[in-house]
């Protein structure tokens, strides 16, 4: 990608570089004229300034030394995806993430849907990281995402709720609300995604649903069958109960929320989390939110890239393919991409290894700011 240089951008901008500088300041980005600034602390500052801001990537249409976009092109570029994503919108299936307390039951409920056992084989019973899953029934495929309940885990929670869109508030009828039960539906509101109620441990001796009903009313999202308006579905992921009905509500909330992506569009995701594994090199887990990833593709997220080597799907089975709202595993990667970060695909390796490149040397040259923690958190709101 091309650097955000300050003079350039104020005149992108239409603003007198001294103007700008002050405006950076307020943010607690402190840069001179041929300093650069941080693409996310860039496209915040064109949105308050009512301009959609593109960075445009090398080897797309830009040779070096070619004039900055002005606002016309980037907002014409803007028009043409969209145009293009409109003509090939196809219904995706539904992104859902399971937040909840600690040993509520959130891996158990997924078990049980998956008919598998992850929670046996967890350390201590308690989930680490976040788990991508697929399944599919005969009314289509659900994509779910599993959170530790674990205090210590916020963040993930946090990204979790953002890039889904249905999220799957777990609470233990013999437990009621407990403080990551409060602190998940804090982030389910502020990411604004459609929220389900399940209601686990039925079956469990001290069960009292009126409590968690009468928990919730008092949190502003009463029960549908208490007059307000939150799917609430009671079930044991022990025994079983009441799967079919979460399943089913599921599958309606997200007919309602008509998700569609188009699949033809060159892939774009998230990175769910990344690791590096003994033998296999860097690994991320990702989740496909538009277009298709293909093994072969290039992509690039941050300062790091990758030549998809192969993908493999919640099974660890090859797939050579991933469609939108696929969760997938990609090796291949330079090195562990950032949580919570997108990737867009390239033209090819070439032009993916430049732009990490120039990416990692803008980070190293950049001026410290302030502003950088919470930036991080608006881009990935973005998404
Ligand atoms: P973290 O990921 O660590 O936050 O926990 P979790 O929410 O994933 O809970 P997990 O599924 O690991 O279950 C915690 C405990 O609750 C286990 O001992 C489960 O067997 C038990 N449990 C889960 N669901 C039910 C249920 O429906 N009924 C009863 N009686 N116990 C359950
Ligand atoms: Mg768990």
């Amino acid at each position: 990608k091309p650097p955000i240089i300050v003079r350039e951008f104020a005149q992108l901008l239409g603003l007198k570089p001294f103007k700008l500088i002050s405006e950076l300041m307020e943010q607690g980005v402190f840069a001179s004229m041929n300093q650069t600034i941080d693409e996310a602390v860039a496209i915040d500052l064109a949105a308050k300034h009512d301009i959609v801001l593109e960075v445009k990537h090398r080897g797309e249409g830009q040779t070096p030394g070619q004039q900055q976009p002005t606002k016309k092109d980037i907002a014409k570029q803007k028009e043409k995806a969209a145009e293009e994503d409109e003509a090939n919108l196809e219904p995706r299936p539904p992104v859902v993430c399971i937040l909840g307390h600690v040993d509520h039951g959130k891996t158990s409920l997924l078990d049980t849907i998956r008919k598998a056992n992850v929670v046996s084989g967890e350390a201590g019973g308690i989930t680490q990281h976040i788990g991508a899953y697929q399944v599919s029934n005969d009314n289509g495929k659900i994509s779910f995402l599993d959170t530790p309940g674990h205090a210590a885990f916020n963040k993930m929670r946090a990204r979790g709720a953002q890039v889904t869109d249905i999220a799957i508030l777990v609470i233990a009828a013999d437990d009621g609300f407990k403080p990551q039960t409060d602190e998940a539906l804090k982030y389910i509101k502020d990411a604004g995604v459609a929220l389900i109620v399940a209601i686990n441990k039925m079956d469990a001796k001290g069960a009292n649903i009126d409590q968690v009903k009468t928990q919730m009313q008092q949190r502003d999202i009463a029960s549908e069958d208490w007059g307000g308006e939150t799917i609430t579905v009671p079930v044991s992921a022990l025994k079983g109960d009441g799967i079919d009905t979460l399943l089913e509500m599921i599958q309606l909330q997200a007919e309602v929320l008509e998700l569609r992506a188009n699949p033809q569009a060159k892939a774009s995701g998230v990175i769910i989390e990344s690791q590096l594994e003994v033998g296999r090199g860097p690994l991320a887990t990702v989740i496909v939110q538009r277009g298709t990833l293909r093994v072969g593709d290039a992509i690039v997220c941050g300062k790091e890239w990758a030549k998809v080597r192969a993908m493999f799907d919640d099974q660890g089975k090859n797939v050579k393919e991933a469609p939108p709202s696929t969760p997938v595993r990609v090796i291949g990667w330079s090195g562990t991409p950032e949580s919570g970060s997108t990737f867009t695909t390239v033209k090819n390796a070439r032009a993916a290894e430049d732009m990490a490149e120039e990416e990692a040397d803008k980070q190293k040259g950049q001026v410290t700011s302030k502003a950088a923690e919470p930036k991080e958190v608006s881009v990935e709101a973005l998404f």
